[in-house]
């Protein structure tokens, strides 16, 4: 892709990833993804607004061709994929200044080798002349590292927001428009990514509550030309606010914990209830963490397994912990042939969730009708706590 003009004096550059299927080793790409730089030129100074993931260096490096000089290279955010092509971008402009928090000195260094002498920091709420045009820093830490900051161009109100707000998504598209699935691939982003630092997110909210945004130019997926949207997806998403829905993890070996999920599901849907459940060894668990943004129960469906739960239901409850969603209510059920410690283990599983753990409803070999009163019990108490909410 060839760069892309935003304004007269800002250039979308980087490099659109239409076949990466995973990030982090961890997270699917269902859409691919994007690494967004971006150029501005000042009446005095040529400004880079982050890279591009290394193995993307060399689109990065083409599209510069013609830009004989680069003052400053500013990284909002140290992680590889924004990071990554920082020291080649050095070398070939080798009078650019680096500038990037005072935190972000220090991964930088560690992670690339950046000689210090390179680097500028620019301190929060510190701004930097580019002769027509200013840009501000506004340091917001945990999007996603702790080192993140933005930059906000005040002469053409462009917030330049690295990963907060970004969506992974390869789209031929330099704007996002009224694109509902912009905020659909921005929220499978938020719920990977941005979820656990959901507090310092409203903090970070706050900070830019103030400025007047026409663009909010992301490093992953098109700029928002209606920003209202993304922002107020973001307040919902980070508020206490949750919805009147349970999510049901679970695998099943013989049927036991199948049927079981498949009675409770029943049961909620009579009450009322909006059910999502995530059968674990087929799931997209981007999508179950989409699920988790705004639900206010989780019940995780497990048959036991050497009297703990099934190692996948182990895996994915550890990162249901470290994703850190705001539900309310847990509970936990499934099955075992003769014995199980899987309660007790799966318990231990999520400190960091701040639940009240319902009922635990585990029963010995196929389910009988006791077992399915127990369910209807369970989905009774549900539907009375979400009554409250
Ligand atoms: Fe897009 Fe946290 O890097």
């Amino acid at each position: 892709m060839k760069p892309r003009k935003v304004s007269e004096r800002v250039q979308w550059m980087g490099a659109i990833d239409w076949n990466r299927r995973l990030f982090d080793s961890l997270i699917p790409l269902p859409d691919g993804t994007s690494y967004n730089a971006y150029l501005l030129r000042g009446s005095e100074k040529t400004t880079l607004i982050d890279t591009v993931d290394p193995a993307k260096v060399d689109i990065l490096l083409e599209q510069l061709r013609d830009i004989p000089q680069i003052d400053y290279l500013i990284s909002l955010h140290a992680e590889q994929d924004h990071s990554g092509s920082i020291p080649t971008i050095l070398e070939a402009y080798p009078h650019a200044q680096l500038i990037c928090s005072q935190k972000a000195q220090e991964l930088l260094i560690d992670h690339l080798h950046v000689a210090k002498e390179r680097i500028k920091i620019v301190n929060d709420g510190e701004k930097l002349s580019l002769g027509d045009c200013t840009l501000a820093f506004i340091y917001t830490p945990w999007v996603h590292w702790p080192e993140t900051m933005v930059a906000y161009l005040e002469e053409e109100n462009i917030l330049f927001s690295c990963d907060f707000f970004g969506s992974h998504l390869a789209t031929s598209d330099l704007y996002a428009g009224d694109d509902p699935y912009v905020c659909e691939a921005a929220k499978r982003y938020y719920a990977e990514i941005m979820m656990p630092f959901r507090s310092i997110i409203k903090k970070n909210m706050e900070k830019i509550g103030d400025l007047d945004v026409k663009l909010i130019a992301p490093s992953h997926g098109p700029i928002y030309n209606k920003p209202q949207c993304i922002l107020d997806y973001y307040r919902n998403w980070i508020s206490d606010t949750v919805a009147n829905k349970v999510v049901i993890p679970y695998i099943s070996m013989h049927g036991s914990t199948e049927k079981m999920v498949e009675y409770l599901v029943s049961s909620l849907a009579e009450r009322d209830i909006k059910v999502e459940k995530f059968e674990l060894s087929s799931t997209d668990i981007g999508k179950l963490a989409m699920a988790l943004v705004d639900a206010a129960t989780i019940v995780i469906g497990t048959p036991t397994v050497h009297f703990g739960p099934h190692p996948i239901v182990f895996s994915v409850t550890q990162l249901a912990n470290a994703l850190k969603p705001k539900v309310k209510y847990a509970a936990i059920i499934g099955s075992y042939g003769w014995g199980t410690k899987a309660v007790e283990q799966i318990a231990g599983l999520i400190p960091n969730l701040k639940v009240d753990v319902l009922d635990t409803v585990m029963c010995k070999g196929y389910p009988r009708k006791e077992d399915f009163e127990a369910l209807d019990r369970l989905a009774d108490k549900i539907k009375e706590k979400h009554a409250l909410l």
